[in-house]
């Protein structure tokens, strides 16, 4: 381990490769953040939002990658208290709104994934807001999940192709990867290059299944709010290290 890197020696590093297209991030720890300071979780889950307002100021700032997801709110994550439920859409429909404006400027389009019907009223209105506000982004496609879940998107695939062979516009045969991805609701994004989830866990937690064939996955025990851009270099840098063979045998 040589000298720790400045954001701006890490940044010319890792611009010396070729980066990822899509960087996709589980945004796990905001409790535990909170709970070995002795505060609330909620103040980890505020913490959390700053730490992805930063990022994503940041990513866009310097065009590293042309798409971000970050994963917010799992369809599992209903199974939590309900005034923690309560106060992450609350956080949720404050991040929306407060950095509409910034979004806009920096040309940041944001698209949220998930059950948006399900969520409550105030925070679906801006949610439609600013995924209209921000159509024609053309910096950094900002995938959001919220009421998201890898098992969902495929289901809604799913439906959507029963549909249409019902309709009879699909035959079963012309039903093959590429048409099916296509039905995916996330379809608009490109299968992330790399995973990176923070807080120790090593599992996907229902984020992407279909769309992480083929990811590099990255694990850090850092927690979400301390995850900084130095943090996502180091991802990065790693993933940059990978020999990525798709099933094939290297040449
Ligand atoms: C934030 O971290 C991720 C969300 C589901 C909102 P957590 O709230 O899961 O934090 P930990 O895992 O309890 O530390
Ligand atoms: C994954 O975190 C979901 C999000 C980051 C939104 P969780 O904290 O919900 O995952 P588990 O429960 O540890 O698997
Ligand atoms: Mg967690």
């Amino acid at each position: 381990m040589g000298e720790p890197m400045t954001v701006a020696e890490g940044l010319a590093g890792v611009r010396g490769q070729a980066l990822p297209r899509h960087v996709a991030m589980i945004m796990d720890g905001n409790g535990r953040w909170a709970e070995r300071r002795g505060l609330p979780r909620m103040e980890g889950h505020r913490q959390g939002v700053k730490a992805a307002e930063r990022l994503v100021r940041f990513v866009a700032a310097e065009r590293l990658v042309p798409c971000l997801s970050l994963f917010a709110f799992s369809t599992e994550n209903w199974n939590r208290p309900r005034d923690e439920v309560e106060n992450l859409f609350g956080l949720l429909e404050r991040f929306v709104r407060e950095q509409a404006q910034e979004l806009v400027e920096e040309g940041v389009r944001l698209q949220v994934l998930g059950a948006v019907e399900a969520l409550p009223a105030s925070l679906l209105r801006a949610i439609r807001e600013v995924e209209e506000r921000t159509r024609r982004g053309d910096v950094l496609h900002l995938a959001v999940g919220i009421n998201f879940g890898g098992r969902w998107s495929i289901l809604q695939a799913a439906r959507r192709a029963v549909e249409l062979a019902r309709a009879g516009k699909l035959a079963p045969a012309e039903l093959d990867e590429v048409a099916f991805a296509k039905l995916l609701p996330t379809a608009a994004v490109p299968a992330p290059d790399l995973i990176v989830r923070t807080g120790e866990e090593k599992r996907i937690s229902n984020f992407y299944l279909w769309e992480a064939a083929y990811s590099e996955l990255y694990f850090t025990p850092t927690l979400w709010p301390d995850f900084d851009e130095g943090a996502l270099l180091a991802a990065i840098r790693d993933y940059q290290g990978r020999r990525r063979r798709f099933g094939k045998v290297e040449p």
